[in-house]
This record gives structure tokens, C-alpha cells and sequence, in this order.
């Protein structure tokens, strides 16, 4: 433990487990003003934090992960008196789980935080309550390419290849028979999942365009951002997305806090379905839902806020949803701001690189963009030298573009401008 001062015995304090895809520190360190001092908590020898790492050295008071047991880390925090404890980071869902319990706080139990850390344990879960979804096979870390077709047997094609424990859409594939499968294994032979991977029936049609064009249909995937309290759902924000860049890498999002149309609301009452499955019964849920043919189908329920969701909720002037997850872990019951739909939508629309790019040679046009009636921000997110790789999925993206739009239209014209303004040289 590092940190100045003991703790302040009239403010409460809330433990909060960070990894590398977490949201930046910065965000929830803006997020705890006026809720609670926090404790930290990091592996601070996992290079993947990068630039993070300096921001928690000086954060007080942080607790240094790197090589101690569970008990350890346990041992470490008791002192400091945590109110409540959480993470944003799905992987970390199981070992804030075991804290939880060693301290007596409220958190997901070990059983739900293991399904929502690993994607086999949730479809079974959802499976065995009886939730319809896509059929699927465990594909373990230690196949061999060969083993695939024995493996995947009865499985119907074409199918989404992800890694068992994984966020953003990172190497999350798509494979049109079995030879794409044993082909995407061996692309992947050097990273190996120690989980192994998951291999899913498609749902849904595909509606994806080449790389970063924003392929203007939109997609049939849904996100519902739900707050849940006593096991009912309290529905925050639905994000609707534009077509995908190849194969599953998000182009645009945009995010209402009503639902707009039948299918909105349809969505909903399968994610209160999936909710009451996995026994859900307090926590900020992400879940997406495609819409199918045959009704709305749950893709996956994560354990904590949607990715630039916050950002998006705030540009409707929405409370900001890590502050509540921060009240959600001291047992209160926060404002998701109710009454009446915010006006219009919010976005963040994503340049993403194309399959083949290795890295950024140039980019140009992005303060043209900011220009545009609506952008409230336009940041380069992979400068020029930086590497790329589509397998990073939806956060490996080059320029990230936030703002407000009152139609749809009108957001599909910022993505035509961008389009057109932005101009980034890859290298493959
Ligand atoms: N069975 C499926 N059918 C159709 N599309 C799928 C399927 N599984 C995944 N996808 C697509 O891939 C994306 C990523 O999948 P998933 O949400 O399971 O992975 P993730 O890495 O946990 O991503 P996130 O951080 O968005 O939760 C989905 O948003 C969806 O577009
Ligand atoms: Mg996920």
C-alpha cells in the first residue's frame, strides 16, 4: 500500500478493482467527486496499463496486486475500511467476488461474477433457465487445429469464434465453415487463450461494410444499459449501432434513453428475462440483444456499464452511470435521471482500420471535424507510428468522434463528413 494518510473516518470509501480495459482512471477518479474516496486496486506490473500507471501513483492510496494471493490483497485492503467494493472490468468480475465476500461486501456473488467473467458459463447458465440463444461449443486452449471438426460437430454454420474471457469484440471472428475455424486458431496459435475460446451459431445477418466506411445500414444488435435494484430493471440507455467493420469492430453508436420503437421494447423484456435467469439481483448490467427473425436473442449480459456509454449519457445531460455504480456498491439507490426522454440521440462514431492494416503511416482532417453542428469531441485514438490490428476488435480504433445529433439522419451526415474529411494511411 502507498498513500500518504490512514483513512478519513466520516467519508466513505469505495474499492475499486482496475485492469487495462478499464474505463480511464481519470473518468472514474471524476466519477467518485462528491460519492466516495477510493482504494485502488491493480496489477501495477502489467505493462498494459501504460500511461495509467503514473495517474495511480498519484492517486494515494492504491494497492499493488502484482504476485499476492487473493487472501493477500485481502489482507491489504481490511484496513482501509471499504464501504463497498467493484470493477468495470469483466475478467476482474471473479477475484472482486472473492474480496467481496472476504470482507463482507456486497458484490456479485462468485457464482454470477464467474458468468459474467466467461462466456461458456453464461450460455449454460442462460441455457439451463431456459433463455433461447445461439447454439454453441467450448473450443479448449488446447485443440489442436485438427480437433475442430470433431469439436464443432452439429454445430450450424456460419459462426463467431471469441475467446471464452474477453471484452470489445477482441479477436472475435467470423467463420463461414469449419476450415475458417481451424484457420482462425492457427492465426491465433502464438496468443493462445488459456480459456480456450467459444464458438457461436451466427445470429443475425452480417450488414457489414468494408472497414471504417460506417456501412450506413444499421445493425440488428441493441445494447440496453439496465440498472438493477431488487432484481427489477430500471432501463438507462438503449444504444443501437451502425453496420460493423469487418468482422465485428463497432463504426458508430448512438445511444437514446427511451425506446423509439416496438423493438426497443421488445429487447428490454428479453434482457428482464435474462436478468431473472442468471439471478441477477443489484448491479449496473451492459447486455446485448440481436434482433432476429424470431425474436430478440441475448448475445451477451456484462457485469458493468456499456463502452462509451457514460460519455454518451452525459451528452444528454443524463447522471453519470460509474457514479452510480460507485452508490449501486454503498447500497444506495441512484438517479438514473427518469421523467422524460432526453432529446434527441447521442453518438460516438469509430474510424477503424482495415483487416489487412499493421499500423498509422498519416492522419489528416480530424480538426475539420470538429467543426461539424453537433461534434462535441473528435480525438485521435492510434497516432501515426502507433500499431493496429483488427484482432484488438471495436477499441483498436484510429479517431473517435462524440456528439449529438436530433435524427438519425442527421448523425448519418456527420458519418458521411467524416468519411469524407478524415484521412488516415496505413501501413499493412
Ligand atoms: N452469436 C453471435 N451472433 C452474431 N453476432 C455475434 C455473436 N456473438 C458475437 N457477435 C458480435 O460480436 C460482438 C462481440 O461479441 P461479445 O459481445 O460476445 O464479445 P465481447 O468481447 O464481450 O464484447 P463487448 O465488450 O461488446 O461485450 C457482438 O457485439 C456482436 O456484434
Ligand atoms: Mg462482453
Amino acid at each position: 500500500m502507498t498513500g500518504r494518510a490512514g483513512p478519513d473516518p466520516g467519508r466513505r470509501r469505495v474499492a475499486v478493482v482496475v485492469g487495462p480495459q478499464s474505463y480511464p482512471f481519470l473518468d472514474i477518479t471524476q466519477a467518485a467527486e462528491g460519492v466516495a474516496g477510493l482504494i485502488w486496486l491493480a496489477d501495477l506490473s502489467d505493462e498494459r496499463l501504460g500511461q495509467e500507471r503514473s495517474l495511480l501513483a498519484r492517486a494515494g492510496q492504491v494497492i499493488d496486486l502484482a504476485g499476492i494471493t487473493t487472501t493477500e490483497a485481502a489482507g491489504e485492503l481490511r484496513p482501509w475500511r471499504p464501504d463497498g467494493i467493484l470493477t468495470f472490468v469483466d475478467e476482474l468480475m471473479p477475484f472482486t467476488a472473492d474480496l467481496a465476500r472476504a470482507l463482507s461486501l456486497r458484490f456479485y456473488p462468485a457464482g454470477l461474477a464467474a458468468a459474467l467473467a466467461d462466456k461458456v458459463d453464461q450460455r449454460t447458465a442462460l441455457r439451463a433457465a431456459g433463455v433461447p440463444g445461439p447454439g454453441f461449443r467450448l473450443i479448449p486452449s488446447a485443440a489442436d487445429p485438427g480437433d475442430v471438426e470433431r469439436l464443432v460437430e452439429g454445430l450450424p454454420f456460419p459462426a463467431v469464434l471469441k475467446p471464452r474471457v474477453g471484452t470489445g469484440g477482441r479477436f472475435t471472428t467470423f467463420c463461414e465453415d469449419v476450415a475458417a475455424v481451424s484457420e482462425a486458431l492457427r492465426d491465433r496459435s502464438e496468443r493462445r487463450e488459456e480459456g480456450g475460446m467459444i464458438l457461436e451459431e451466427m445470429l443475425g445477418s452480417r450488414r457489414s461494410g468494408p472497414a471504417g466506411d460506417g456501412g450506413e445500414a444499421i445493425s440488428d444488435l441493441v445494447s440496453v444499459d439496465t440498472l438493477v435494484i431488487d432484481s427489477r430493471c430500471r432501463h438507462a440507455g438503449f444504444t443501437r449501432h451502425l453496420g460493423l467493420a469487418w468482422p465485428f469492430r463497432r463504426t458508430g453508436s448512438f445511444l437514446i434513453t427511451e425506446p423509439d420503437h416496438p423493438d426497443l421494447a421488445v429487447a428490454a423484456t428479453a434482457v428482464e428475462e435474462a436478468v431473472a435467469a442468471l439471478g441477477v439481483d443489484r448491479g449496473w448490467l451492459n447486455v446485448d440483444v440481436i434482433l432476429t427473425a424470431e425474436g430478440p436473442r441475448i448475445i451477451e449480459v456484462n457485469g458493468r456499464v456499456g463502452g462509451g456509454v457514460p460519455r454518451m449519457l452525459h451528452m444528454l445531460g443524463r447522471p453519470n452511470p460509474l457514479s452510480a455504480q460507485m452508490q449501486l456498491a454503498l447500497g444506495g439507490d441512484p438517479d438514473i435521471g427518469g421523467g422524460p426522454a432526453a432529446p434527441g440521440l447521442a453518438y460516438m462514431l469509430l474510424v477503424q482500420p482495415p483487416p489487412e492494416a499493421r499500423s498509422v503511416v498519416s492522419i489528416s482532417g480530424v480538426d475539420r471535424v470538429i467543426a461539424l453542428p453537433g461534434v462535441v469531441q473528435a480525438a485521435i485514438n492510434k497516432h501515426a507510428g502507433d500499431s493496429v490490428d483488427w484482432r484488438d476488435g471495436s477499441p483498436g480504433f484510429v479517431v473517435g468522434v462524440y456528439g449529438t445529433a436530433s435524427s438519425l439522419d442527421q448523425l448519418l451526415e456527420i458519418r458521411r463528413a467524416l468519411d469524407e474529411h478524415v484521412a488516415v494511411e496505413y501501413r499493412s
